[in-house]
């Protein structure tokens, strides 16, 4: 397979494949927060993230949400479709945590009356800003029936994983995903869905079992990686 690397980001790496609407998406044992200002890695992190990841793929596939993933070929390594990249982090939100829970002042872990949705525009120069629907139609990072397909789409992700994790013993506070258009110029979800993008508690002792104990020196990164692996494999 020739293997020509297009991209090299914080935490993956893609490649070209033979097939022209093909990728294939390596995940790194690094690991970033703040921007890559606070960096760190643990050996087996990528082959976690890209096993969390498949299963969470596979899941969204059985309940009718269109994604990049066709298969994973390696511990670290999936076969993706190609996409062009919307610039946008697509963030849902069901409890109150995280940047939200600073910019409005509250402490973290108020269950919010309905799953919010917000917008960051991918630009580490500019620490990915929140950016409003207006904005982002302005500049042209989407149009309005994108933004209003990738909303829908970003609440049934929410919906479909919500109570798939809650069986896990895992509450899903929030989490971002990224969406691209595929050859067909269909609106799919890309990018990968992992602890490194996802804020989980467990429901009962509400310990953290994602990227903030990276973030905030808690310890226990990959052992709380492990766990999610494990217990998600443990429900099928
Ligand atoms: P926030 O509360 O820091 O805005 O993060 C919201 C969610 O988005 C949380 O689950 C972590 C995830 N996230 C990323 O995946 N990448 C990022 O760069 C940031 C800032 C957050
Ligand atoms: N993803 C960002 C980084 O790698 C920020 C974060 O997750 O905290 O720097």
């Amino acid at each position: 397979m020739s293997q020509k690397l297009i991209y090299e980001g914080k935490a993956k790496k893609i490649f070209e494949t033979e097939h022209a609407n093909e990728l294939m998406m390596e995940f790194k044992d690094s690991l970033t927060a703040f921007n890559a200002q606070k960096k760190g890695q643990f050996q087996g992190k990528g082959k976690l993230n890209c096993l969390i990841s498949t299963h969470i793929f596979k899941v969204l596939s059985a309940n009718g949400i269109s994604h990049h993933w066709i298969k994973t070929e390696n511990d670290n390594q999936m076969i993706v479709q190609k996409t062009q990249i919307i610039p946008l982090e697509v963030v849902v939100r069901n409890v109150l945590a995280g940047s939200l829970a600073k910019k409005v002042g509250r402490e973290e872990g108020q269950r919010l009356s309905c799953p919010l949705v917000e917008f960051y525009y991918k630009d580490d120069a500019l620490n990915d800003p929140f950016v409003s629907e207006p904005q982002i139609i302005e500049f042209k990072w989407a149009t309005e029936t994108q933004l209003e397909k990738m909303k829908k789409m970003a609440l049934e992700i929410n919906q479909i994983l919500v109570p798939h994790f809650i069986k896990a013993g895992l509450d899903i506070i929030d989490f971002k995903v990224e969406f691209g258009i595929n050859s067909s110029r269909e609106i799919i979800l890309a990018d990968e869905i992992s602890p490194d993008c996802m804020r989980l508690w467990d429901v009962k002792t509400k310990e953290k079992f994602d990227k903030d104990r990276f973030r905030r020196d808690l310890g226990n990164v990959e052992e709380a990686y492990q766990s999610v692996y494990e217990r998600l494999e443990g429900i099928l």
